[in-house]
């Protein structure tokens, strides 16, 4: 059965091999190099330092996908609102682990006062967009041509659940 939990430290090096593949070989991040598992571990403790949440799921001892959101913008006006990110490992997708993690973190942010959650999507990211409707986001804009990966614009979407 697989388990959400907390990342550990012991679990950034599977976490850096599943966002080099799921997120930075494909438009899914626009991150345009690979990085290393001393990037990821900076990112684990920013994000840990500022009380947000970094999940990861796991199924026999492997961490197949993780979840985790950050501060959508900086200025204090934003304090309510968060960004999001959600990967799974290429093997493992479809089977519900990416429902599981986002069930757990939306859980999280309603705990936590947070009031809207906030995806940038790829425009061309179709799964992820319908992924996310299903979870109770809402697409709320495109925005043409902000990115640039692989030698072509990208559109990048924003999907939104904010909760009453
Ligand atoms: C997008 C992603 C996180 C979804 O996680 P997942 O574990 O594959 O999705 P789940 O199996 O939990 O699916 C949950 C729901 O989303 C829907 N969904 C998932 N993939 C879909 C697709 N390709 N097309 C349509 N709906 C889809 C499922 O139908 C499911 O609804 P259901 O339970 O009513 O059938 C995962 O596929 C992934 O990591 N993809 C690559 C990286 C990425 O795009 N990350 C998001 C960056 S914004």
């Amino acid at each position: 059965m697989p388990t959400i939990r907390p990342a550990q430290h012991a679990d950034i090096p599977a976490i850096t091999e599943i966002y080099n593949e799921a997120g930075v070989g494909t438009t899914a991040s626009y991150a345009l190099e690979p990085v290393s598992v001393a990037d990821r571990r900076a990112w684990f403790e920013r994000l840990s330092a500022g009380n947000f949440p970094v999940l990861v799921v796991e199924e026999e001892g492997i961490a197949t996908g993780f979840a985790s959101y950050g501060p959508f913008r900086h200025l204090g006006g934003y304090a309510h609102t968060v960004e999001h990110s959600v990967y799974i490992g290429s093997g493992y997708r479809a089977a519900g682990l990416g429902r599981m993690l986002m069930n757990a973190l939306i859980d999280i942010a309603r705990g936590n006062g947070v009031h809207a959650m906030v995806g940038v999507i790829d425009g061309g990211n179709a799964q992820s967009i319908a992924f996310h409707e299903k979870l109770g986001f809402e697409v709320s804009g495109r925005l043409p041509q902000v990115g640039r990966k692989f030698d072509r614009w990208l559109d990048v979407v924003f999907v939104t659940l904010v909760f009453s």
